[in-house]
């Protein structure tokens, strides 16, 4: 039965409608506004099978389920190598990425995350909050004024900032830093040959300069993250391949996915004014308005690197052995069971968490610097340029997985 018009809907009705749904989220209508794709998805149900196997799953309760269950492991290596690429870990580019711990499972996972974690406290995030300030300032204030891209003005630029000054990168490489990251994150999105050939020279750079900043801070230690991890004593510690790996992995991760969150969230309240306007005076405002804004448009869209070692059955998702599944997380934080009028932006809205930085034991790690990026810059930029608005419509990125915009043009 079709919920929305309630007729039935023949097998055949369904197959056409999940097969439009998926073809139509990869295109760049799709890309920029997939959400009445998924309404129609969501129409069939909360969790449907596509003709090719693939299980798509839109209900928030169903997603948080299946982003919780221990039993769904992560196998990128089985993935690679059914795609031509038995030999991934010889590639630098594959290596730094899917051996990484976001691609793990326990009890890998679990050491590398305690470890990290060890380190990167919510007591050093919150000590970023000052620098966060400072980065903001000074890029706002070199802002040329008239139409600018605020992608490449601000949204791009800050993020690599935030994550370099807590890793301990000097600010003369955070533009090196952006270019290698954007070469070397190619691979998650599409592995290729001609990705692989242009991510693997700069996952090579990348390596080597965490490795000599590693050098450099054994000797003479400072305050920032990568001190902290080559200092941490006990008997377990990470070595220096796993702390060059996790540098990098902090890097990107903290990257792409801010920067997202920094211009499709202003492109949101520049499209909403008496909510911006809002934001502008009610600084009290700013926890609940970024949780909004990251359900409201979520920077990664789906999780889809997750599957069942045996059959089984998760809150009524049946799962076979190797079938793969994705939870689609921007239709999960619009589900109507759960967060009332979701289509609508309400900044003051105190419902369900996100599903935004997922679930379980792969919950993001940087969730808390990404929300106090975000908390600082959106409010300072509305204050700063209290006429600020759309010059034009967004360029959306070609990645369906990462979502932002390449370009974002704003008058200020
Ligand atoms: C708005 C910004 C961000 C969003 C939307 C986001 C989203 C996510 C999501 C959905 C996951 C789960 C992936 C999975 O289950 O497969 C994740 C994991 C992760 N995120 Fe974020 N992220 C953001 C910012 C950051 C920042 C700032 C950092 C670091 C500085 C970071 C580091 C990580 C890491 C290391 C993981 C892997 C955790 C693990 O496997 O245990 N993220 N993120």
């Amino acid at each position: 039965m079709d919920i929305a018009t309630g007729q039935s809907v023949t097998t055949a009705d369904r197959e056409s409608i999940i097969t439009e749904v998926l073809d139509g989220i990869y295109t760049e209508s799709g890309r920029a506004n997939p959400y009445p794709l998924y309404d129609k998805l969501r129409a069939l149900g909360p969790v449907v099978t596509a003709p090719n196997g693939t299980v798509l799953i839109s209900g928030y309760a169903e997603q948080l389920a299946f982003m919780k269950d221990h039993r769904l492991k992560k196998h990128p290596g089985r993935r690679l190598a059914a795609t031509g690429w038995p030999d991934w870990k010889d590639r630098p580019s594959l290596r730094l990425m899917f051996d990484s711990m976001m691609f793990l499972n326990p009890p890998e996972h679990t050491r590398l995350r305690r470890l990290v974690q060890a380190t990167f406290t919510p007591g050093r995030v919150k000590g970023m909050r000052s620098v966060v300030e400072q980065i903001t300032a000074d890029m706002l204030d070199a802002l040329p004024r008239g139409t600018v891209n605020w992608v490449e003005g601000f949204a791009l630029p800050m993020p690599i900032a935030v994550v370099g000054a807590l890793l301990g990168v000097p600010p003369a490489d955070w533009p090196l830093f952006q270019s290698l990251a954007a070469n070397w994150t190619l691979v998650l999105d599409d592995v290729s040959p001609e990705t692989v050939e242009r991510a693997d020279p700069s996952a090579v750079e990348m390596e080597e300069c965490i490795a000599r900043l590693a050098h450099d801070r054994a000797k003479k230690p400072q305050d920032d993250l990568i001190s902290a991890m080559v200092a941490a004593q006990g008997d377990d510690k990470l070595t220096r391949r796993e702390l060059v790996t996790m540098a990098a992995l902090l890097l990107v991760a903290g990257f792409e996915t801010t920067s997202g969150l920094l211009s499709k969230g202003l492109a949101a309240l520049l499209k909403h004014p008496e909510q911006a306007d809002r934001l502008r005076t009610e600084p009290e405002l700013a926890g609940p308005a970024i949780e909004e804004l990251v359900r409201y448009d979520a920077p990664v869209q789906f999780v889809a690197n997750r599957t069942a070692e045996e059959d089984l059955e998760v809150a009524g998702i049946k799962l076979a052995p190797g079938q793969p599944a994705w939870a689609l997380i921007g239709a999960g934080n619009r589900d109507p069971k759960v967060f009332t009028r979701p289509d609508e932006l309400i900044l003051d809205r105190q419902e369900a968490a996100p599903l935004s930085y997922g679930g379980g034991i792969h919950y993001c790690i940087g969730a808390a610097l990404a929300r106090l990026e975000a908390q600082v810059a959106l409010p300072a930029v509305l204050r700063k340029f209290p006429d600020i608005q759309l010059a034009g419509p967004p360029t959306p990125r070609s990645s369906h997985l990462i979502s932002g915009f390449v370009s974002l043009p704003v008058t200020v």
